[in-house]
C-alpha cells in the first residue's frame, strides 16, 4: 500500500522535521508499504529514507520571472523528484485550468519526476451517477500521458475532501474499477480518510493506497492509520 500525507498549508519546517523523525522511527520495520510526505514548500528538504519527500506544487520552468512560484532549480537543490499535480484545491482555489495542469504535467514528465496526478469530481457531477462521474474524470486525463512510467493517480472526490465524509465503499469500488480500465497505474483514494475508515477503504479492490490530508497532520494519528490498514 501507498500512504501519502499531504500537509497542504500546515506545519512549519521545524515541525515537519520533527514529524519525519518520528514517522521514520515508527515505520522502521515496515518494509511492505511506500510512504510519501508532501510538506509546504518552505519545508522541503534533502532526504534519503523510506519516506519520499515530494512537493505540493511547482511552476513548469527551470527558473525565471514567475513571482511567488518555485521551479525546477529550487527543487533540484533539495533533490526533490516527486510532485503532486492537479489537486482540486489548485484547480478550484488557484484557478489552474486543464491546460495549465497538462502543461505542468508534461514539463515534470520531461524531467523524470514521479507524478501523483489528482482527479476528482464536484458534488453536482456525483449526483448525476456513475457514468457522468467517469466521463468527467476521463476528461481530466485530456493532455495527460497516462502511460507515463512514473505516474500514480489519486482519485479525490472534491465533496469528500476535508468534509469528514468519505465516498462510500461502493462509490470507491465502482470508480476505481472504471479508472483502472482507463489507466492501469497505481491508484490512490483521497478524501476524509481516517483511522475509522482506512481498513475498509484499503480492502477495496483497485485501491493501491491513500492520499491523506487532515488525518495525516498528527504523526501518531497517521501511524495509527497505517497500522490499522495492515
Ligand atoms: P482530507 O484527508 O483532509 O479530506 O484531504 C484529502 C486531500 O485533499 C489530500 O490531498
Amino acid at each position: 500500500m501507498i500512504f501519502a500525507a499531504n500537509f497542504k498549508t500546515n506545519h512549519t519546517r521545524a515541525s515537519t522535521l520533527a514529524y519525519l523523525e518520528q514517522l521514520e522511527q515508527k515505520i522502521a520495520n515496515n518494509k511492505n508499504d511506500k510512504f510519501y510526505l508532501f510538506p509546504p514548500s518552505t519545508a522541503i528538504l534533502s532526504h534519503n529514507s523510506n519516506v519520499t519527500i515530494g512537493v505540493q506544487n511547482a511552476y513548469p520552468a527551470r527558473n525565471g520571472a514567475f513571482t511567488g512560484e518555485i521551479g525546477l532549480e529550487q527543487l533540484e537543490e533539495f533533490g526533490i523528484k516527486t510532485i503532486l499535480i492537479g489537486h482540486s484545491e489548485r484547480r478550484q482555489l488557484l484557478k489552474e485550468s486543464d491546460e495549465d495542469i497538462a502543461k505542468k504535467f508534461t514539463f515534470f514528465k520531461e524531467h523524470d519526476f514521479e507524478i501523483i496526478y489528482c482527479i476528482g469530481e464536484p458534488l453536482e457531477i456525483r449526483e448525476q451517477g456513475d457514468n457522468v462521474v467517469i466521463d468527467y474524470l476521463a476528461g481530466q486525463f485530456t493532455g495527460i500521458d497516462t502511460n507515463y512510467k512514473n505516474l500514480i493517480i489519486a482519485y479525490e472526490p472534491i465533496w469528500a475532501i476535508g468534509t469528514g465524509k468519505s465516498a462510500t465503499d461502493l462509490e470507491i469500488a465502482t470508480t476505481h474499477k472504471a479508472l483502472k480500465a482507463l489507466c492501469s497505474k497505481p491508484l490512490l483514494y483521497g478524501g476524509s480518510v481516517n483511522t475509522a475508515n482506512i481498513k475498509d477503504i484499503t480492502s477495496i479492490p483497485n485501491v493501491d493506497g491513500v492520499l491523506v490530508g487532515s488525518a495525516s497532520l498528527d504523526v501518531n494519528n497517521f501511524v495509527s492509520l497505517i497500522n490499522t490498514a495492515r
